[in-house]
Formats: structure tokens, sequence, C-alpha cells
């Protein structure tokens, strides 16, 4: 195996992670549709099938290297949101703890001389400072908009989404 046992734990770790962000997403976006908020809806169960894919990354490179991907349960996604300000703050808490995690499995590989984990990680490092970089923005016309003035972001939103 090219890397060491510890590290392929960790990596399986975050496969956990990823797999639990992706649900928190999923959960978040039925409350969006109960809220009648069908565009934030769709933006978040996008983002469930983003995270989901963060998963099966990990997974490709553990088994590239040859290690062996483990599984884990995933815990029960909160789901009684009161507001769309509180489901966008805590996507934006949630992609802080995955960027600690980024952060915590960058420096193992680091400790451990291991560049090929090492470089690896990097386009999630990347990708963290993008999804952090977004949620907080929409977060941001979340809370200008207040709660009555949603459709108007939905709006907002949906032409970023058609723009990317
Ligand atoms: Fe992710
Ligand atoms: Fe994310």
């Amino acid at each position: 195996m090219m890397i060491s046992s510890r590290m392929v734990t960790s990596l399986n770790g975050q496969i956990a992670n990823e797999l639990l962000a992706s649900h928190k997403y999923l959960a978040m976006s039925y409350c969006f549709e109960d809220m009648g908020l069908h565009v934030f809806a769709k933006r978040f169960m996008e983002q469930a099938d983003e995270e989901r894919g963060h998963a099966l990354k990990i997974a490709k490179f553990i088994q590239d290297v040859g290690g062996k991907v483990i599984l884990d349960k995933i815990d029960k996604p909160k789901s009684d949101y009161k507001s769309a300000r509180q489901i966008v703050q805590a996507a934006v808490d949630s992609e802080l703890l995955v960027t600690k995690q980024i952060n915590d499995l960058v420096a193992q590989a680091e400790k451990e001389k291991d560049y090929a984990t090492r470089s690896f990680l990097q386009w999630f490092v990347d990708e963290q400072v993008e999804e952090v970089a977004t949620m907080s923005e929409l977060l941001k016309l979340v809370v200008m908009a207040g709660e009555q003035y949603l459709l108007q972001v939905e709006g907002r939103l949906a032409a970023m989404m058609a723009a990317k």
C-alpha cells in the first residue's frame, strides 16, 4: 500500500463526513420544499449530490493507493429548521466544519510525509474555499432580503445556477 493505514482510516472517516454533509443537504432540501422555496430546494439537492461526489472521489483515491474503502453509518440529519435563514446558516457552519476536517487531513499527510495524499487533498482545500464563499454569499442575500422577500432571492439563485 502506498500510504499508511492510519491515513486510510482518516480518509475513510472523511468519506463518512462527506456522506453526512450530503445527508444534511438532502434534509435541508426537503425543508425548503416544505417552505415552498423550490429553487433553494433544487440548489441544496444539487449540493447533496456534490457532497456524495466528494465521498466517491476519496473512495477512488483510497482504492488507487491500494487501501480498503470502509463505509460507516450516517447520523440522522437535522430536519426541524424554522426558517430559510436557519438552514443556510447551518449550511455555512457545515462547510466550515468540513474545511477544518480537510485541514486536519492535510496536516496528517504532511506530518507523515505522504505527498500523494497531500497532493490529492489540494483539490478539496480549493473546493472548500469555493463552497464556504458561495454559502456565505447566499446567507448574506437571505439575511438582507428577510423572510418575506425570499422569492426574490430565489430569482437571483436561479440566475446563478443557470450561469454556472
Ligand atoms: Fe464536500
Ligand atoms: Fe461542501
